[in-house]
């Protein structure tokens, strides 16, 4: 109602800080919970997550542990943990850098390294004695091993208790975590898990991986149904899922037509079948089903057996749609006591709203920022104005071509995808309840609605963009919105699809750090790039977000001395280094981009 707005807006005029109803007044359509259309007065739509402020400026240790991967199998012997012991003023217990050892009591010291104990809850059995282990003080992705065989594996997660102390036993710090440990399959399903060191997904099945983990980097698209069910039955079907998977897609996100039971159960599992056949990994979608929990025991048994299952997708932008905020975590919930085997996916469209209850129901997060050929300020379907209160522009809180924001949206027409896909690492170390980062995978723009809030059809080049710019930005996904696609996106995302999937580029993408690289001149602050080190190589991306060509040289700082040789595995020739720590290029075409490997010195 009027009054419950006007009530509303009395009280954050007066400063009173009242939480806003969750759901929309009654009679206003929202979306990410703010009023879009021209009737309805702007109101604040609240679930922002904010940086953490100190209570005081006393440093404090945050122990922080999680599994290095969510799934470990009775058929291993060795599972990791990662710690993290940061220290500061924000989070965790007191922390005063001084100790002493017990062989020289009179001594202090600096307070450097923890020693760790390890128990199982329910067992009381200890992994890890007190003595035996001990780790650095202020690190983040501390690995340490843990026997497995002293742990009895099982369907429901085991919790491992950790306590942490100084030398001298003096401080203190206490932590834990969910552990999975479960039993082998025993039928041709897969099991998939995330490697939170990384941020990769590994995949193991008895046929397609031969029972050993695999690698995968997702490249591909959510696929329309009609086309996907259709060309299934029609071998004159000039293109099938086959045809799909030959273009060096590794992966399928078929988009149910809605209802109950969502996909034809008959045409699903020919699918599938297909897909098993041809290593075409699923990510399966419940967006219309995900709160029905009795649809979702059905949907699941269906997909047990298939190898190709590699994950779930639950909602779809339920932040905009302002689902109820335990909706996301209750079907993860569920899912998990049916099938704890696979991973739980879904995508977020606000820029910052509720960010912490709805991610908590997954362990992949997707971001679904679409900034190509939209006017961000003003919305092309409502007639209303946007902002961070108000409207719906097709890409929430962007900025592109903004005047009101005119030193860096104007000229750089990407920054609202960094902006996002930085954002969603970051809000994950702002929320109250801390946790190891999940990774974050993108939904690039490649489909056009006329008289939607987009003018065109995304080029080829803008496509690419899209993509390589939020692996720089750390995204480990890829899944665009919508396949079948133009021809000329089609064609541009076969190809970067067919390296970036390959070992060449996931052995570095999904098994080193991702290292942010500062572009030492030229290039109009429109070029970014990123490098990945391992084994003595390097893997560079450089993405040019300018729409104009560059004429001057460019320079690239990088992180390791390089050896000589340069050998470009996509895009443009032309980078080379002269024996220092600088990669050069002379000239750049519009929205250039290069993957070059190159060997470490
Ligand atoms: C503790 O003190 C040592 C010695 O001054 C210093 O190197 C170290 O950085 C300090 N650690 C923290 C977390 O403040
Ligand atoms: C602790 O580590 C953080 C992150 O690496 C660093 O910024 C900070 O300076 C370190 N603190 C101390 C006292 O060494
Ligand atoms: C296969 O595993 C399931 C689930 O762990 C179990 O219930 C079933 O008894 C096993 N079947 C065989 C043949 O071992
Ligand atoms: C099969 O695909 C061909 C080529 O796209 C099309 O012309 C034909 O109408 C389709 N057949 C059916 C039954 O949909
Ligand atoms: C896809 O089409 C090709 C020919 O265009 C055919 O050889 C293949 O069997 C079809 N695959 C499926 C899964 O229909
Ligand atoms: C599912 O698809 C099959 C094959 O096209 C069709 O025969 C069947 O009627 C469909 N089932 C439902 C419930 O629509
Ligand atoms: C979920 O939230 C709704 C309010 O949106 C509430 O009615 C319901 O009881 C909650 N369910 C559980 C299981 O907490
Ligand atoms: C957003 O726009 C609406 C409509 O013009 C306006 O009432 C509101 O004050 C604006 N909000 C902000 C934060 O500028
Ligand atoms: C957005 O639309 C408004 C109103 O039509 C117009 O004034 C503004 O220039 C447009 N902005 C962009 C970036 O196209
Ligand atoms: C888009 O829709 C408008 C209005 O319906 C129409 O005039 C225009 O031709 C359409 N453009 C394309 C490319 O279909």
């Amino acid at each position: 109602m009027i009054f419950s707005v006007l009530l509303l807006q009395l009280l954050l005029v007066s400063g009173a800080r009242a939480e806003p109803p969750f759901n929309n007044p009654h009679g206003v359509d929202i979306w990410c919970g703010k009023a879009y259309r021209a009737t309805d007065p702007s109101f604040d739509p609240g679930g922002e997550i904010v940086p953490p402020v100190p209570w005081d400026n006393l440093p404090k240790l945050g122990l922080l542990v999680t599994p290095r991967h969510t799934i470990y199998l009775s058929t291993e012997t060795t599972g990791y943990l990662l710690f993290s012991t940061l220290v500061s003023t924000l989070r965790g217990q007191l922390f005063k850098n001084e100790t002493w050892y017990r062989d020289d009591p009179s001594t202090k010291r600096p307070f450097t390294e923890l020693s760790i104990m390890i128990r199982e809850r329910s067992t009381n059995k200890v992994l890890v004695r007190e003595g035996s282990v001990w780790i650095p003080v202020n690190v983040t992705d501390y690995e340490v091993p843990i026997n497995l065989n002293l742990l009895n594996p099982s369907r429901s997660d085991i919790f491992l208790d950790v306590i942490a102390n100084s030398p001298d036993g003096i401080q203190t710090y206490q932590g834990g975590t969910r552990f999975a440990y479960l039993p082998e399959r025993n039928d041709t399903g897969s099991v998939a898990r995330v490697d939170s060191l990384y941020g990769g997904l590994e995949v193991k099945s008895s046929l397609l991986t031969k029972g050993l983990w695999k690698s995968i980097f997702p490249y591909s698209f959510y696929v329309r149904w009609d086309w996907a069910s259709e060309t299934l039955y029609n071998d004159s079907s000039p293109t099938n899922i086959s045809t799909f998977h030959s273009l060096g897609y590794n992966l399928i996100h078929p988009v149910p037509p809605g209802g109950f039971d969502s996909f034809n159960a008959t045409i699903l599992e020919k699918m599938l079948s297909v897909c098993d056949e041809l290593e075409l990994y699923v990510m399966y979608d419940m967006r219309a089903t995900y709160q029905n929990h009795d649809s979702i025991t059905a949907q699941l048994a269906r997909l047990q057996q298939h190898p190709s299952l590699l994950l779930y997708y639950t909602a779809d932008e339920p932040d905009g749609w302002c689902d109820p905020l335990n909706a996301t975590a209750l079907a993860y919930k569920h899912i998990k006591s049916i099938d704890p085997y696979h991973p739980v996916s879904l995508v977020l469209n606000c820029a910052n709203f509720y960010f912490e209850d709805y991610t908590a129901g997954a362990d992949i997060i997707l971001e679904d920022t679409y900034p190509i050929a939209v006017n961000t300020s003003f919305s092309t379907v409502y007639h209303t104005p946007c902002n961070s209160t108000y409207g719906d522009c097709g890409c929430d809180n962007c900025h592109v071509g903004d005047v009101q924001y005119p030193d860096d949206y104007t000229t750089n027409r990407f920054l609202d995808l960094i902006v996002r896909t930085d954002n969603m690492y970051q809000y994950q170390d702002w929320q109250r309840n801390r946790r190891m980062k999940k990774p974050v995978w993108g939904v690039p723009q490649a489909f056009w609605d006329n008289g939607s809030f987009w003018d065109r059809w995304p080029t080829a080049a803008e496509e690419t963009v899209q993509g390589v710019l939020r692996i720089n930005h750390g995204a480990k996904g890829i899944v665009a919105w919508l396949y079948p696609t133009s021809p000329e996106i089609e064609m541009a995302t076969s190809s970067l699809a067919t390296l970036l999937t390959s070992p060449d580029a996931t052995k570095f993408t999904l098994g080193s750090k991702r290292i942010p690289l500062y572009v030492v001149g030229g290039g109009d602050g429109l070029v970014d790039a990123a490098a990945w080190v391992r084994d003595g190589e390097m893997l560079i991306s450089i993405v040019y977000m300018g729409y104009e060509s560059y004429p001057g040289r460019v320079a690239v700082r990088l992180p390791k001395l390089p050896k000589l040789d340069v050998d470009t595995l996509f895009g443009v020739k032309g980078w080379w280094t002269e024996g220092r720590e600088w990669l050069f290029k002379d000239a750049l075409d519009a929205l250039e981009v290069t993957i070059v490997k190159m060997k470490v010195a």
